[in-house]
């Protein structure tokens, strides 16, 4: 699998050495800087305001192009026909005064046209080189058309299924997301922004929007400032030192401040901390919205707050534009401060070359779904589909299997297997399951197909009998099944996670057959499956897999690719688990797991005859799945990992040595995570956090002896003086395939 990737890297990147200038040496970042303040110089207050206004685009040309030509516009949003961007862009060249270019922004969250699996899936692989390679084809796709600038990536922690916008983020992770966003900005970004192939990448949702209470879209946060620091806060700072061109803030307000009014983030985290040199852009219409919040009593105070907060780009709410003037004869905002915005964005504007190449070539060949592309999406969903059963070696399907039953709403989904944020996506081009099994064994296997219900959420149960009966004629069962895209995504939240419609009763009469049933989850999100995987002999999970997603899955069900995806998020067994996440307090009380539990609690069982531990009565403790979670068509053996010492400082570095042994029949890869407890702290630790991981192909009966390099530096945290450093003690450390397994070796911090 590596060949591939590694092909496919190098394809991506020969393509544009030619025109990759590398970074800008600074005698040139310091001609930019001279650039800057001569424009500044010339423009009017309104120019600069227009600078930070940012419009969605319309069909009327003319109207946009007055916009323009009056310096009111300096980025426009959703415009993606080549033709349209020459033609505004040459308004603001050459008919503005000050011929300042447009940024053309685009939500490219995962792919334009060749979709990859969304971000949810594509943490799951465990691979920031597929990640990169996915971020960099994006760019590639949406650049040829004209956009240099992309709101991605997204990188929330959340722990919460129920969010919608789970499936457009890494996971639960702190470290995983870390390496994903860092992997995405290096993608979209290239070696240099002035690569015409490059786009300015957007770590967003700047902070804590994961942390939506109920798991509500919109909805209040309350993050601690020292949580704020330790989990949600990473990502952002390693997209920002790994060079993200612009952040953009989130709706949420976090104990009572919104993102888009929050200059703690915005300039002492942001800025001051973290040395931040690009601009910042509001979320949609986020600071108009904080009238709606309850922060601001009109546009005036609301665009006054996100101003002085620190927000230099306003996205389409134009309260920028239409109330600084004023503000500033009020004094209430500086103009000093609006120059501040503007120089950070006309930097990028200049960083990503556009004053000296602000046109796209409309007689370019098109490179959408080239051959490439699509082989990395596809490449990108065999590594992100997770194996979570495989009873009596059900899988792969062996050739002795000469009929199955392809059934389910998911199966031939096109448009659902492509999943949220796929504005310009063509489920023409997408290859579903059903077409790729035909493709890949319809010579030598008979397939019937049943869709058995119409759609994800259908309750029309008329076609399940039809599918039985497809069953009962075939030697395996295939049910592909899962949700619609529309069911995850903004503001598309769930309170209940049980699979939609009728497609548990479906699964129920297909495990009725007795024949071997592999059900396929084909979702945005974690859900609750726990009844339907037991009725199944194998389930393989999928986030929406994107254009290649059939390809992928024929593959692995046929054993021409074997299973590596771990879980990037905790599984609960039922939503009223949530938040269930692997990196959790210990608590004074932890669950032991021999608690008793609701069936076998005796009738008049005392008060406090059940122990008094953290757990459910109704759902015990652990989750249906652990964070790192994924199974393989062979088995991996890991050996005690060894240490290169006991004990250390903070300046050393923990080298960790581990065997690892696939001891099945299968060449496959095998993720290998590592895992640290800090046992005792100034305020509690998470009971394990993720430290690295690595994804180790080995061939069946190969055994490998590995390493890891951590400094111990890295078991840094924000301590109760809200200070950030290592604190000695003792810790634990375990290497595994997964955040449950394995025994633990220890080691000592000195100071
Ligand atoms: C949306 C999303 C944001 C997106 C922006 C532009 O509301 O919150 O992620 O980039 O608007 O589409």
């Amino acid at each position: 699998m590596n060949k591939v990737i590694n092909i496919i890297l190098l394809i991506v990147s020969v393509a544009f050495v030619g025109c990759v200038q590398g970074d800008k040496p600074n005698k040139e970042n310091e001609v930019i800087e001279k650039k800057i303040e001569a424009l500044i110089r010339k423009m009017t207050l309104e120019e600069k305001l227009g600078q930070m206004n940012q419009i969605t685009s319309y069909p009327n040309i003319e109207d946009l192009s007055n916009l323009i030509k009056k310096g009111e516009v300096g980025s426009i949003l959703n415009e993606i026909d080549p033709v349209r961007i020459n033609a505004l862009q040459r308004v603001a060249m050459e008919e503005s005064r000050m011929g300042i270019p447009l940024m053309m922004a685009r939500d490219v969250i995962h792919g334009f046209k060749t979709i990859f699996p969304i971000p949810l899936g594509q943490a799951a692989s465990f691979n920031p080189d597929i990640v990169e390679i996915g971020a960099r084809i994006a760019a590639i796709e949406a650049s040829s058309v004209g956009i240099r600038w992309t709101f991605a990536p997204m990188i929330d922690i959340s722990r919460d299924p129920r969010w919608g916008r789970i499936a457009e983020g890494f996971g639960e992770d702190t470290y995983l997301t870390s390496v994903m966003g860092v992997a995405s900005v290096k993608g979209y970004q290239g070696d240099s922004l002035n690569n015409p192939s490059s786009i300015a990448a957007c770590a967003k949702h700047f902070v804590g929007y994961g942390a939506v209470e109920g798991g509500r879209d919109y909805n209040s946060t309350y993050i601690s400032e020292r949580q704020l620091r330790n989990v949600f806060l990473p990502p952002f700072e390693a997209a920002a030192k790994a060079g993200s061109a612009t952040f953009m803030t989130s709706f949420n307000d976090n104990d009572g401040v919104p993102s888009t009014g929050n200059s703690f983030v915005l300039k002492d985290v942001l800025r001051k901390e973290w040395g931040f040199k690009g601009f910042v852009v509001s979320d949609w219409a986020s600071v108009s919205e904080m009238i709606s919040h309850g922060f601001a009593a009109d546009a005036a105070e609301a665009a006054m707050k996100a101003i002085n907060a620190g927000v230099d780009m306003e996205m389409v709410s134009g309260t920028y534009f239409k109330e600084t003037p004023q503000l500033i004869q009020q004094y209430k905002v500086k103009e000093s401060t609006i120059d501040e915005a503007v120089r950070d964005i006309l930097r990028i504007k200049f960083m990503l070359g556009l004053f000296d190449n602000p046109y796209v070539d409309e007689k370019a060949p098109c490179i959408f779904y080239e051959p490439s592309h699509l082989a990395a999406a596809k490449q990108a969903a065999i590594e992100s589909v997770i194996l979570l059963k495989n009873e009596k070696q059900t899988l792969p399907i062996k050739s002795s299997v000469k009929t199955v039953a392809v059934v389910g709403p998911m199966a031939d989904a096109p448009y659902e297997q492509l999943g949220t944020w796929i504005f310009d996506g063509e489920k023409e081009h997408t290859q579903t399951p059903l077409v790729a099994i035909k493709e890949l064994v319809g010579s030598s296997v008979h397939i019937i197909y049943e869709s058995g219900l119409a759609y994800s959420r259908d309750n029309n149960t008329q076609g399940i009998a039809k599918a039985v009966a497809a069953a009962s004629k075939a030697d395996v069962i295939l049910a592909f099944v899962g949700e619609e895209s529309i069911l995850s995504g903004e503001a598309h939240c769930l309170a209940d996670l049980n699979l939609q419609g009728k497609q548990s009763e479906l699964l129920e009469a297909l495990s009725k057959t007795g024949k071997p049933l592999v059900t396929v989850v084909m979702a945005g999100r974690p859900l609750t499956i726990e009844k339907e995987v037991e009725q199944s002999d194998a389930v393989l999970y999928s986030f929406h897999p994107g254009t290649m997603g059939g390809p992928a899955l024929a593959e692995i069900l046929w054993g021409e690719a074997v299973p590596s995806g771990k879980t990037p998020m905790t599984f609960p067994k039922v939503v009223g688990q949530i938040p269930v996440y692997y990196s959790h307090n210990t608590t004074g009380r932890p669950a032991n797991r021999t608690e008793v539990l609701l069936h076998n609690i005796p009738v008049e069982a005392g008060q406090t005859s059940l122990g008094c531990t953290s757990f459910y009565l109704d759902a015990g403790f652990d989750p249906l799945y652990p964070f790192g979670y994924g199974l393989s068509y062979t088995t991996f053996h890991y050996g005690a990992p060894v240490l290169s010492a006991t004990e250390l400082k903070e300046k050393d570095v923990l080298t960790v040595e581990f065997e690892i042994e696939n001891t099945g029949n299968y060449d496959a890869t095998e993720v290998a995570q590592l895992y640290v407890q800090d046992k005792v702290g100034s305020v509690t630790r998470p009971v394990k956090e993720l430290k690295r991981f690595m994804r180790v192909p080995l061939k069946a009966g190969e055994k490998r002896t590995l390493r890891f390099e951590l400094p111990i530096s890295e078991l840094a945290f924000w301590n109760v003086d809200m200070k950030y450093g290592v604190e000695p003690g003792e810790f634990n450390l375990w290497v595994a395939g997964d955040s449950q397994s394995g025994s633990s070796v220890s080691f000592k911090v000195v100071l």
